[in-house]
C-alpha cells in the first residue's frame, strides 16, 4: 500500500466514523416521549396512555384464588392448590434451602446464620401456633412478609411457593416424629443408621 492509499483508507475510516456517530446522534434526538411528558394529540393531554380495560399483566391472570392468594372465602387455606408429589417436595426442600433456612436454619429452628449474625431471630416452626398454621397461612407470610421478614413475592413464584410450605410442614412433621410413622419398610434401614 502506497502513501496516497493509505491516505484514502483513513479518509474512508474517518468517514464511516463520522457517518457512524451521526447515527448515533440520530438515535439520542429520535422522537419520543419522555415519561409523563405532556402531549396535545389525547384530549386528556397525557402521553403514557392508561391501560385498556381488561388488560392482564403475562402470567398474572390469577383466576385460581386459592393458587394466587392462599386463601378460601378470606380465610387461610387448609388446603393446597395443587397435588404435592416427590417431585413438588425435593423442589420445596431444594428452595426452603436457599430461600429460608439462612435464617430459620435447615431444621426450622430459627438460627440460621444470618441470625446468627444479628437479624433478628424468627420463632422456632416447632412450636405449637406454627405447627397448626394453615398452608395457606405460611404461604401468605412467604408473599407478603411477617413483621421482620421481608416478603419473597417477587423472588419465589407461585408454585415454588406453595412447594416450600408443603416442604416446610413435612419438617415440622419430621421433628415430632415416631417409629410409627416410618413405613415398615424404612424402619429396617433406620435401625441399621443407628448402629453405624
Ligand atoms: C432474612 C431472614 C428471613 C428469611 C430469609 C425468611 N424469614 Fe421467615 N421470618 C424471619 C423473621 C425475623 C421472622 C419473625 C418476624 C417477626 O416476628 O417480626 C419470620 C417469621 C416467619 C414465620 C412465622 C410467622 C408467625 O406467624 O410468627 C414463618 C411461617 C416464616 N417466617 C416462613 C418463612 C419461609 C417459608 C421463608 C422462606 C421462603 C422465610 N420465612 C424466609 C426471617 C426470615
Amino acid at each position: 500500500m502506497n502513501a496516497k492509499s493509505r491516505s484514502v483508507v483513513a479518509a474512508c475510516g474517518l468517514a464511516a466514523g463520522l457517518l457512524l456517530a451521526g447515527c448515533r446522534q440520530d438515535m439520542h434526538d429520535q422522537p419520543k416521549f419522555k415519561p409523563y411528558a405532556k402531549n396535545d394529540f389525547f384530549a386528556d393531554q397525557r402521553s403514557a396512555r392508561p391501560l385498556i380495560e381488561g388488560t392482564v399483566a403475562r402470567g398474572h391472570l390469577n383466576d385460581d384464588a386459592l393458587l394466587a392468594t392462599g386463601k378460601v372465602e378470606g380465610q387461610p387455606a387448609t388446603v393446597f392448590p395443587f397435588e404435592i408429589t416427590p417431585a413438588v417436595m425435593a423442589r420445596g426442600r431444594e428452595r426452603y434451602d436457599i430461600f429460608c433456612a439462612p435464617c430459620h436454619s435447615r431444621t426450622g429452628a430459627g438460627d440460621g446464620m444470618i441470625v446468627r449474625r444479628g437479624y433478628r431471630k424468627p420463632p422456632t416452626f416447632h412450636e405449637d401456633r406454627l405447627r397448626q398454621a394453615a398452608p395457606g397461612y405460611v404461604f401468605d407470610v412467604i408473599s407478603k412478609g411477617f413483621g421482620a421478614m421481608p416478603d419473597y413475592a417477587g423472588q419465589i413464584p407461585v408454585a415454588d411457593r406453595w412447594a416450600i410450605v408443603a416442604y416446610l410442614k413435612a419438617l415440622q412433621r419430621s421433628q415430632q416424629a415416631t417409629l410409627d410413622d416410618v413405613p415398615p419398610a424404612e424402619r429396617a434401614r433406620l435401625d441399621a443408621m443407628d448402629k453405624r
